[in-house]
Parts: C-alpha cells; structure tokens; sequence
C-alpha cells in the first residue's frame, strides 16, 4: 500500500499535543506528513511546516489549506484538528463538507447542535470523522475491553473512573492569563474541568465496558474562588447495560500528574488500569489470586497483539497509543478507498458520535451542577 497522505492543523511548535500527533501518524510508515497549517500565526506555520518538511504545502491559515488541498489529484487522505477547542467545529466542518477525513481532537465541539451538525454532516458526505479519544489506543485498554466482552468479569457492576491533575491548583497563578482563559466561560463554554479531562474519564468508561453512559447527576466546585467554571467535579452515572458509574476529576488535585485511570468491577471479577502506568493491567478473578497482567506478553486478546509495538518490559506510551488510533484509520481508509465495509467492532477508532456524546454529558454535568446534583438525561437529543 502506498502511504496515505496526513495534514494536521494547528499543533505548531511548542504546542502541547502536535508532537504526540506527529509521532503517532509516523509510526508505521502508514502515513506521511504532506502539509499542515500549524500555527495562528501565519508566517510562524509556514517556517515550521517548511522545517518539517512540508515545502509548499505549508500553509499560512486552514482556509488556505483546504482550497489548495481540494485543487490537488494527491490531496491529504486524513486532516488531523489540532487547534484550541473553540476552532474544532468550524474547521471539522469544513474539511468533512470539502471532502476529507478528519481526525478532531477533543473536545470535538462546544455544543450539542454543533455535535449534532458534525455527526450528521460525517454521515451525509460519507467522510470518516474520529475523535481523538487517544488513550484508548492503548494496548492493555483495548485489552481490557475484550476481557469485559469475552465475560472475564461477568456482568459489569460499578465503574469506577478518574482523571485527575493539580496543574491549576496554584491560588495565586489564577489570573495568569494562560491559566485564567480555562474557567471563564466566554472562552471555555460551560464546563472547564470536566470538558478538558472529565470527558477522556468518561469515554474511557464506555470504551471499555461497551455501554453508553444515559443520567448523570453531578457535584460540581470551583474550589479556587474566583473561577467562574468548575475545577473539580464527582459524577455519578447510570449506563444503558446496567453498570454504575462513578467519576472524579480535578485540576487541584497537587501531587497528582496525568492520573486518567479505571476500575471495572464486574460479578466475577475486577480489572483496574491507570494512564501512568499503562503497561500493566490488574486483574482479579473473583477467589483468586490477583495477576498482574503484562503489555507484549503471550496469550493476550489479537486486540492486545494488534496494538503491543515494542518488545514486552519496554516501556511504552502515549503517542503509542496515539499511533493505534492512526492504524485503525489508516485501515478505515484504505477500506473505503477500495469500497470495502469494515465491521465496526473490528475498528475501534473513537467516532464523531463519541464526541457528541461527550458534549451532552459536559452539558448535563454542567446544568446538574448547577442544580444541586439534579439527574438528568446525558445522552443527545438525536440519541434518545
Ligand atoms: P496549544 O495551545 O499548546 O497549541 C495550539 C496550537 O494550535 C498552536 O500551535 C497554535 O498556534 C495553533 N493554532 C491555534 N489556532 C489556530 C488556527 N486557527 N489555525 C492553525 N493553527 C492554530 O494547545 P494544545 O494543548 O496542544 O491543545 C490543542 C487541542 O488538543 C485542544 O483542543 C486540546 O483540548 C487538545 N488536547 C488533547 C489531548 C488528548 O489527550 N487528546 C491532550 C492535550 C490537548
């Protein structure tokens, strides 16, 4: 197969998340980096696309981009969303509407319409949309998963999620502007913590125990005064298969780094997994012993196999897990090119409807803060 050709916007230099993006699209030769609009800063994205080696398919802006891309026979086969969450929707829309694939980062959008719009508009032109819900590329998650639908743990019971962070614990960095942006409402729309990480937690939560999440009811603060948006949230939910749910996320929480993690306690069993310690699954039959259960090792579910790279006791990581998300879309892609239907449980990529799910639980989470832990329905209105 000839390499696909992958552009990415936004993720210019010094961005948080464009490198993980670029090693994971790299990785297996599956893709190559063929043009970009990097940075909002025009001439900045042209001198860093050129240094990656972009030539003239380095791009000013992502108007620029899309017009000249369309007018190319080796037009990019995917377009990664790598920009500040207020830009997702415009920018997804566009690419999907002129006839790409898009790979969004999270959050996908800031409202439920707009979810709504993007999953409708994915499914009209016929263009994947993905979301960027990397961590569960990782191997032993996807692992995890086939444990749960295999029934290694029998009926799941309670799950237990958690993403938790003390980054913007500092009182008095509370006005520093970089921080600041994040809790006003105006900038973040109406959920700050729960919208940036809560939602990975929730995901996750889904992803693996394969049921979706239907009320919420949630305990919001801003436990630094003069935020207007929560830095700390306790969720309960209920998920359409009958599991419990239970999830905390903070941005106070010192001490703590990238602590997204999981717990599934199923009638026979119990699986725990945490993101800083990704190569290791903890799995309890019930009356037995506990096992640790090693990434790369023999025996494991082809969902292991499949998303394991290096060789067992070597450490592996996030833009690994990133790198499994671009195999599954390569895959999707060469499928559609070649007119093949690919079974959808044999492709995990996160879909737009993720990410539309996503933004109706930020919603009810944000609403049931408000009103003192209220239940409310989490799903999209075109979901229900
Ligand atoms: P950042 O602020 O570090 O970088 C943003 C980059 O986008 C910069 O290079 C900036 O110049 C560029 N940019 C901004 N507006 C642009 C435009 N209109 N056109 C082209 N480039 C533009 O932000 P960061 O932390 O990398 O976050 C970007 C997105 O990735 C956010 O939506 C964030 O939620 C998401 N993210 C996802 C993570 C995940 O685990 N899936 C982890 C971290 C961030």
């Amino acid at each position: 197969m000839t390499k696909l050709k992958w552009g990415m916007i936004g993720g210019g230099e010094g961005s948080q998340i464009g490198p993980a993006h670029r090693l994971g699209s790299g990785l297996d030769g599956l893709f190559e980096f063929a043009a970009g609009a990097l940075d909002h800063r025009p001439e900045y994205g042209i001198d860093y696309g050129q240094r990656m080696g972009l030539g003239n398919r380095a791009y000013g802006g992502w108007e620029e981009m899309l017009a000249a891309e369309q007018k190319r026979d080796d037009k990019v086969d995917l377009v990664t969303v790598a920009t500040p969450n207020s830009t997702h929707f415009e920018i997804t829309k566009a690419f999907l509407e002129g006839g790409f694939n898009v790979l969004c980062e999270k959050p996908m959008t800031m409202t439920v319409e707009e979810g709504e719009a993007i999953v409708e508009i994915a499914k009209k032109t016929g263009n994947i949309c993905a979301v960027n819900y990397g961590y569960s590329g990782y191997s032993l998650v996807r692992h995890m998963k086939a444990m749960i639908a295999r029934g290694d743990i029998g009926k799941v019971r309670v799950v237990n999620a958690e993403f938790a962070h003390g980054h913007h614990a500092d009182a008095t960095d509370a006005d520093n502007p970089r921080v600041r942006w994040r809790y006003d409402p105006a900038q973040a729309g109406v959920s700050a913590q729960f919208a940036d990480c809560g939602i990975h937690a929730m995901h996750m939560a889904s992803f693996v125990t394969g049921q979706e999440v239907t009320k919420l009811s949630a305990d919001i603060v801003s436990a630094i005064p003069v935020r207007t948006l929560e830095d700390d949230a306790m969720v309960n939910f209920r998920m359409d298969g009958g599991a419990v749910g239970r999830l905390w996320t903070s941005s106070i929480a010192i001490g703590r780094q990238h602590g997204l993690g999981i717990q599934v306690f199923g009638e026979t069993g119990g699986l725990r997994w945490s993101q800083e310690q990704p190569n290791q699954l903890f799995y309890m039959p019930l009356g037995e012993r506990l096992q640790i259960i090693e990434r790369g090792e023999a025996n494991l579910s082809p969902e292991a196999d499949r998303t394991s790279r290096v060789t067992i006791g070597h450490a592996e990581g996030m833009p690994l897990a990133f790198a499994n998300i671009y195999k599954d879309l390569a895959e999707a892609i060469g499928a559609r090119k070649d007119g093949r239907v690919m079974d959808p449980a044999a492709n995990l990529y996160p879909r737009a409807e993720d990410g539309l799910r996503s933004m109706a639980a930020v919603v009810a989470v944000a609403e049931s803060g408000k009103a003192d832990g209220k239940w409310l329905d989490a799903r999209p209105p075109m979901f229900r």
